[in-house]
């Protein structure tokens, strides 16, 4: 062969390889209404940056039938690329071949950029659109998912880990997702079931559609399995870099700093008058976060999901924060099973990738009833307060309106090793809400009294008085200081600043034991 014809060979395998399973099924594709797994990591990533590896792996298997469909690059392409200039390590699953069945080739190349991904300290996105494990390869398939699950634990809380959803998953390839720190689903092309229609049908007698039981909106807004749900694979991948850019590349990193584009010392007369005077009046705390951030840019997590609690990502004086708010005009912004989740996970996120937390507080306390209970609100409320203690990342808490009872604990109190713990003049901090407190203490003298609900209304407004307010906890320094709502901002960008050189330690161990 002269060198002319071996470089044409190359060019003929490579555009075959491109090619995945052939032109037909690349058209099927685009007729389901997706982009194909190449034409997806062109779009996702900087321009002229894809590097793909393992162009040219092909299975290994002949059992039933498989020797005719051999495809090079198999079921999925690999590489790395930039996004906004940084590095990140790529997959995505090619469902024009064999239906981007794994097989345990394809696991080798997933695994081999998670290898690389983990040792060069860069975050991996893979996306997904798979028919699951090859079922002409049987075990072998199974055991390259255990493969990936491992290194998706294994990289777990090193590198930023996020999956979008561009097709099926089904079976036990969800738990390569769910492993990862955030979930994508693309409306109307992901789905995400353990068992599909026709098994539930089977076993329970349910009738569900695909899209109701495993599409983006089910678990967006009910499982919470997703944490974002985006209308298109081009909006998801827009999405995705601006998610990149809050976050470091890897633990060992502190997180984005950006040069400053709002002024720090800027106030906001408008916050003094954001929450209602009624104690039970609602208001929507996105606009206390969107006053007070960089920009008023807020990247909601987990939007859909658990909406009496948000969070998400920000930046104050240019530096990436997580933020946790108890959202008053859902459910009173009660915390709830849900919403513990949520926020503990979320808490646990930013710790492992050194993002300073703020909270805003403003909680009545833990949503009551037998559905909660039974469904163990105990124990997952209980995550909320082990994430908040364990976290060593500068951690500031303002209270808004109401800190009360447990709920006032949990929410980044001084308690749990918050660093500082600011309280608006409206706060309420103490252990009950009026009502509720002369309902237990109040019960005797209110019942002996000539004119009961005289009596109550008078013990409330003196038990307001007295405990509703700031003021008891910042005696007692429990609160650092009372601030001007309109100030909340510079305030912040003070305290921020100066935790910038916090350094704080957990106790040595292997690891805790989160209640789970
Ligand atoms: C091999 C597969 C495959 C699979 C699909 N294909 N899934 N080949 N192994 N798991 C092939 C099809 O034969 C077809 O080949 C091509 O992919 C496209 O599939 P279609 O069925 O034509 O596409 P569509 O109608 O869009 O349906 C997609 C689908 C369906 C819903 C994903 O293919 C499906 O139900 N597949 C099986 C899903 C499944 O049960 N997987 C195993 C789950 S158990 P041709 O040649 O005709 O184009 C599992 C365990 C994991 O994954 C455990 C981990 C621990």
């Amino acid at each position: 062969m002269t060198q002319n014809s071996k470089l044409q060979n190359l060019d003929k395998r490579r555009e075959s390889a491109h090619l995945g399973g052939g032109e037909k099924r690349v058209d099927a594709q685009h007729k389901r209404g997706k982009l194909t797994a190449r034409e997806r990591l062109l779009r996702f990533l900087d321009d002229g940056s894809f590097n793909e590896l393992d162009t040219f792996v092909t299975h290994r298997s002949s059992d039933l039938g498989l020797d005719k469909q051999r495809f090079e690059g198999d079921a999925v392409v690999t590489g790395y690329g930039l996004v906004n200039g940084r590095k990140v390590f790529v997959y995505a699953q090619d469902f024009t071949v064999l239906g981007g069945s794994l097989s345990h080739v394809a696991a080798e190349k997933i695994s081999k950029v998670m290898d690389h991904a983990m040792r060069n300290g860069a975050p991996i996105i893979g996306i997904n659109d798979s028919g699951g494990a090859r079922i002409q390869e049987g075990i072998d398939s199974l055991a390259g998912y255990g493969e990936i699950f491992k290194r998706n634990t294994l990289a777990s809380g090193v590198i930023p880990q996020i999956t979008i959803i561009a097709g099926p998953a089904a079976g036990g390839a969800v738990y390569s997702p769910a492993l990862t720190d955030f979930i994508y689903m693309v409306e109307g092309i992901g789905q995400m079931y353990i068992t599909g229609p026709d098994v539930v049908k089977a076993v329970t007698g349910e009738d569900v559609s695909h899209e109701d039981l495993g599409g983006a909106l089910a678990h967006s807004s009910r499982s919470g399995v997703a944490h974002f749900t985006v209308e298109s694979e081009e909006a998801c991948f827009s999405h995705v870099r601006s998610l990149l850019s809050y976050l470091p590349a890897n633990n060992a990193e502190s997180a984005p700093s950006i040069e400053p584009t709002d002024p720090p010392e800027r106030v906001d007369s408008s916050l003094r008058s954001v929450v209602p005077d009624e104690a039970n009046q609602p208001y929507d705390v996105m606009d206390v976060i969107t006053k007070v951030v960089d920009n008023g840019e807020f990247l909601a997590v987990h939007h859909n999901f658990a909406p009496n609690i948000v969070v998400g990502l920000a930046r104050l004086d240019g530096q990436s924060i997580g933020v946790v708010a108890n959202q008053a005009n859902q459910m009173a912004g009660m915390l709830d099973i849900d919403a513990a989740d949520k926020a503990a996970r979320f808490v646990r996120f930013c710790d492992a990738f050194n993002i300073p937390l703020v909270t805003f507080v403003d909680v009545p306390g833990f949503m009551p009833g037998t559905h909660q209970e039974y469904g163990g609100l105990i124990r997952h409320g209980a995550k909320l307060l082990y994430a908040y203690v364990e976290a060593t990342v500068p951690k500031i808490a303002v209270v808004l309106r109401k800190a009360y009872g447990g709920a006032y604990i949990v929410m980044s109190s001084k308690e749990l090793r918050s660093d500082v713990n600011l309280a608006w003049p409206g706060a309420e901090i103490a252990v009950m809400g009026p009502e509720g407190a002369i309902n237990v203490i109040g019960r005797k003298e209110i019942a002996n009294a000539e004119d009961t609900e005289a009596k109550r209304t008078e013990m409330v407004a003196n038990y307001r008085n007295q405990f509703a307010n700031p003021y008891i906890a910042a005696n007692r320094g429990y609160i650092d200081d009372v601030i001007d709502p309109e100030e909340t901002r510079p305030q912040l960008v003070k305290a921020l600043r100066m935790l910038d050189s916090k350094v704080d330690n957990l106790p040595p161990k292997k690891h805790g034991n989160i209640p789970l």
